[in-house]
Formats: C-alpha cells, sequence, structure tokens
C-alpha cells in the first residue's frame, strides 16, 4: 500500500472508524460504509469499495480486512459533481476573472466539484480555434486541482478554416463541444451559426450557446447611456428576458432546419426563455439540452436596487424576477431541463466590479459560484422539497457527464466508474462568506444565507482531496479529459 505520509494534515473526524489518509493512492483500498448511496437512477444504502482511483464494488456489508474505513453512517454518498460552465482565468480584455485553474478548482473541490468543463475566452481577433486550445491546455495544464476538460470557442466567422480546425480539435483534443455567443462583440452572426451547426451535424458536434439578442441589448444600452442611466439597476433592463427568448427559439430554428443539429443553451435564466423551451421541445425537436445556474434559481433582480451592492450580480444574462426563479425550479421538478452548471467566473469586488461604479456597461461581467452549487441545490432544492435527490445527481453529475462525453467514467457510483466521490452530512451547516469561500473573490452572492447539509469529505479517483471543507489536495493533480461523443448527438 503506497500513502502519502501527509496522515497528520487529513482531520478525519472523531469517529474511530474514520481514519482517512490522503494523497497518493495507488494500490489502497477503501470502503466507504453505512451511507446512502444517490445516483440519478434512486438512493440505495450501500457500501462502496474503491480500489485504488476506481469503484469496485456498490453493495449492502462489503468486508475486506485490508481496506481502510470511511464511516458515513447517517450520510449522503453522491458522485463527484461535474461542472459543465466555468470560466477560469478568463481573459474579457481589460482584465481577467480572478480565480486560475488553480484556485478556481480548489474552490469547486472544496464544494463537492471533481470535474470541470472550462469555457475557453475568446482569442485574439482574428484568431483560429487551436489558438485558445493551446493557450487553455498552458493556464490549465499542472494548475488544476481536480480533472477538467475545456469547450472549444468559436467567434466571429464560421469560415472552411475555423470548420476544419472545430473538427480536427473535436477527434484530436477529445473536444467534443463548441460555444458560441449571440451577443459580445466576437459574437457569430446567423449566416455563421448557420454553417457550425451543419459542421456539428455532420462531425457529431455539441454547439453550446450564450443566447440574448444582440441588437435589442445594445439598442438598450446605448439609450441608457444617453441617457445617463447607468447604475447597476440599469443592467437587467439592458437585457430583458424577451432578449434571452427571441434567441433561444431562433437558434432552434436554425438547428432543426439542419436535420436538428446538436444544441445546447447555457445558462437559461427566464420563464420567457423556458416558454421557448417548451416550445421547441412541443415542435418535436431531437438533440436539444438546457442549462440553468443557482444563481436564477436562488437570487432576483432586487439585488440591483442597491447600487453598490448590485455590481456584485452584474452579469450576463442578468438575475430575473420571483416568477421566473418558480418556473425554473418547477421545470427542474417536471425534468424540463436537463443541468445545473455555474457559470462561475469571478472578479472582485472591491476592485474589479468597481470598474463598474459610474457606468454599469464598464463592470467585468460574471459572479463567482463554482463552490457554492451543490450545498445550494441541496439545501433550497433537496431540503425545501423542489427537487429529489436523485435529481440533485442528475442536474449536477450524471447529466452533465452525459451530455459532455464522460459517462460513466464520470457522474456514477458503479462499478468501473472513477472513485469521484463526495459525502454530504445532511446534519451539518453551511454557511457561504468571504471568508470561508476558498477562491479568491472577496464576495459570495449568498453571504449570510444558513444552507442545510455540508460538505464532509471530497474523494477524486480515491484520493480525499478535501475533509471538512479543508482542502488536501494537490496543485496539478487534475487530469485533463479527452471527452467522447455527447449523449445529445
Ligand atoms: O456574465 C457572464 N456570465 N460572464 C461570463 C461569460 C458568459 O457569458 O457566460
Ligand atoms: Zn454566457
Ligand atoms: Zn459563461
Amino acid at each position: 500500500m503506497e500513502i502519502c505520509g501527509k496522515k497528520t494534515r487529513c482531520r478525519a473526524g472523531s469517529s474511530p472508524m474514520s481514519t482517512l489518509t490522503c494523497g497518493k493512492v495507488q494500490d489502497m483500498k477503501r470502503i466507504i460504509k453505512n451511507g446512502t448511496v444517490v445516483n440519478d437512477s434512486g438512493c440505495i444504502k450501500a457500501d462502496v469499495l474503491i480500489d485504488g482511483e476506481i469503484i469496485e464494488k456498490v453493495a449492502p456489508d462489503i468486508g475486506d480486512p485490508g481496506a481502510e474505513i470511511v464511516d458515513a453512517e447517517g450520510k449522503l454518498v453522491l458522485p463527484g459533481a461535474v461542472d459543465a460552465h466555468t470560466h477560469m482565468d478568463l481573459d474579457v480584455g481589460f482584465t481577467r476573472a480572478c480565480d486560475d485553474f488553480y484556485s478556481g478548482t480548489v474552490a469547486a473541490a472544496a464544494g463537492g466539484t471533481t470535474t470541470i468543463i472550462d469555457h475557453m475566452a475568446f482569442g485574439p481577433k482574428g484568431s483560429y480555434p487551436w489558438h485558445q486550445v493551446r493557450e487553455y491546455h498552458k493556464l490549465a495544464d499542472g494548475n488544476a486541482v481536480i480533472d477538467y476538460g475545456f469547450h472549444g470557442v468559436l467567434q466571429e466567422k464560421a469560415d472552411e478554416r475555423t470548420l476544419s480546425e472545430m473538427k480536427e480539435i473535436a477527434e484530436k483534443e477529445g473536444i467534443s463541444s463548441f460555444k458560441l455567443y449571440l451577443t459580445y462583440d466576437l459574437m457569430l452572426h446567423d449566416k455563421d451559426v448557420f454553417a457550425v451547426l451543419k459542421e456539428a451535424k455532420k462531425d457529431n458536434i455539441l454547439i453550446t450557446v450564450h443566447c440574448e439578442n444582440d441588437g435589442m441589448v445594445n439598442y438598450l444600452r446605448e439609450r441608457f447611456g444617453n441617457e445617463g442611466k447607468l447604475s447597476a439597476e440599469y443592467h437587467p433592463l439592458s437585457r430583458p428576458a424577451a432578449a434571452e427568448a427571441e434567441a433561444v427559439n431562433r437558434m432552434a430554428y436554425l438547428a432543426s432546419e439542419v436535420g436538428d443539429a446538436p444544441l445546447y443553451i447555457v445558462h437559461l435564466s427566464s420563464a420567457a426563455g423556458l416558454r421557448e423551451v417548451k416550445n421547441i421541445i412541443k415542435r418535436g425537436q431531437k438533440h436539444f439540452g438546457v442549462e440553468t445556474c443557482p444563481q436564477y434559481l436562488i437570487l432576483d433582480d432586487s439585488m440591483y436596487d442597491d447600487p453598490k451592492e448590485g455590481l456584485k450580480a452584474i452579469m450576463s444574462p442578468p438575475l430575473r424576477k420571483e416568477e421566473d426563479r418558480e418556473a425554473l425550479w418547477n421545470a427542474l421538478k417536471r425534468d424540463a431541463l436537463d443541468t445545473v452548471a455555474t457559470d462561475h467566473c469571478p472578479f472582485t469586488f472591491e476592485e474589479q466590479k468597481q470598474r463598474g461604479a459610474d457606468d454599469f456597461r464598464m463592470c467585468p461581467n460574471g459572479a463567482p459560484g463554482v463552490e457554492e452549487r451543490l450545498m445550494l441545490l441541496y439545501s433550497e432544492g433537496v431540503r425545501k422539497e423542489r427537487i429529489t435527490l436523485p435529481q440533485l445527481v442528475k442536474y449536477t453529475a450524471a447529466n452533465p457527464a452525459k451530455i459532455f462525453g464522460l459517462y460513466p467514467k464520470k457522474g456514477l457510483i458503479e462499478k468501473g466508474a472513477d472513485a469521484d466521490i463526495v459525502i454530504i452530512d445532511p446534519d451539518k451547516k453551511t454557511r457561504f462568506s468571504r471568508d470561508t469561500i476558498h477562491g479568491n473573490a472577496d464576495y459570495s452572492c449568498y453571504e449570510g444565507m444558513e444552507l442545510h447539509g455540508g460538505i464532509d469529505t471530497v474523494m477524486q479517483r480515491g484520493r480525499v482531496i478535501v475533509k471538512d471543507r479543508e482542502f488536501l489536495g494537490e496543485k496539478g493533480a487534475g487530469q485533463y479529459l479527452k471527452r467522447g461523443i455527447s449523449s445529445i448527438c
């Protein structure tokens, strides 16, 4: 048995059964005993035998004299969460997101996420898709503490070179999903979007899309600017739900016209957008998936009332209204959405967000959230009976793994899967604040909320990387994941 010798750092709790060791565990066996194992298919009371990096067996009363025991009595044993939408080290031209692949993945791990799929920033104007793939390996390799993959990015145009690079990157790099934007400076226009979708259909590539009508948004931003309406409260007014709904509907029609090209809508925020989703499904569209984020389920646009505090929530799309939140929760309950990801894109409040103090249009868009997702959804979702435990796993682990070509290696507690596991203690309480979060942001949007439940242990491929919110893993221990074809394709 090879262990790392960091036993003293492993605060394993008071139970005599819990004598966890962390670090390099090549031939080591562990049994997670007496927990409730939760998959997207249901919950069972069972033990989980881990052999090295892999789950060997899930069954009641597993015995193995050589195995280290992890006591999970009264606790929930979930697959490590998969966050399919983060922006680590995002370069927005005038500044960068304050979490790099090290600090951002430490925060993810502390919140029970063991895999991220990061959305690349746009490359320099005129660059082609390979450019950012190379850049992102430089940013992430040797820094990420959990397993990671990338979505490719498409910008400005979809000429022959763009499309052939997309195909080549999918084949060589296992980057089986690409993102395009319907707004922002380096967006794609419909002619190019259509060309991308046609190619994506042919090559089984999933196209993920930021849906906002650029014309509507730019008209309103300009008008508010001319009228001197520049405080944070005008941010949501400049990006109305109708801008999202129109773009969702347009993307669906464009995809359906080329035989239902694989399409995934990121960060759906509104009831109006959701109505379009319902119509799209009703029309019989196939190969279609939709993501929402905790901020659209839990926060609302009253956060913009205070012009100072409001800067914390300047993100696109913006926070919506109470009825939008309710509509999104109901959709999750009815299995009408596919994933809940974070869109983690943090900037510091005291410095970076202050760029927007006199003009909301100058504020870098985005907010932290990679650490908060799982406990927010457990406390606000499961404990308030808005979703079930299997649905929690479905939205945060199983579906993102399936949709982004990582299943059943990730997103499942079953023989043969990676031993990525998060143990939740329902009796703990969790508070997120600038003093307790692990990332580099100096605030949490959920400051002051007391959540039911807490992260007890996080394992990545058999190694204990978090115990009682303390990070015990190693810089660079995350593996780059070449992904397979999406379940949506
Ligand atoms: O405001 C946000 N969400 N910033 C990150 C980039 C994006 O649009 O997802
Ligand atoms: Zn976006
Ligand atoms: Zn994003």
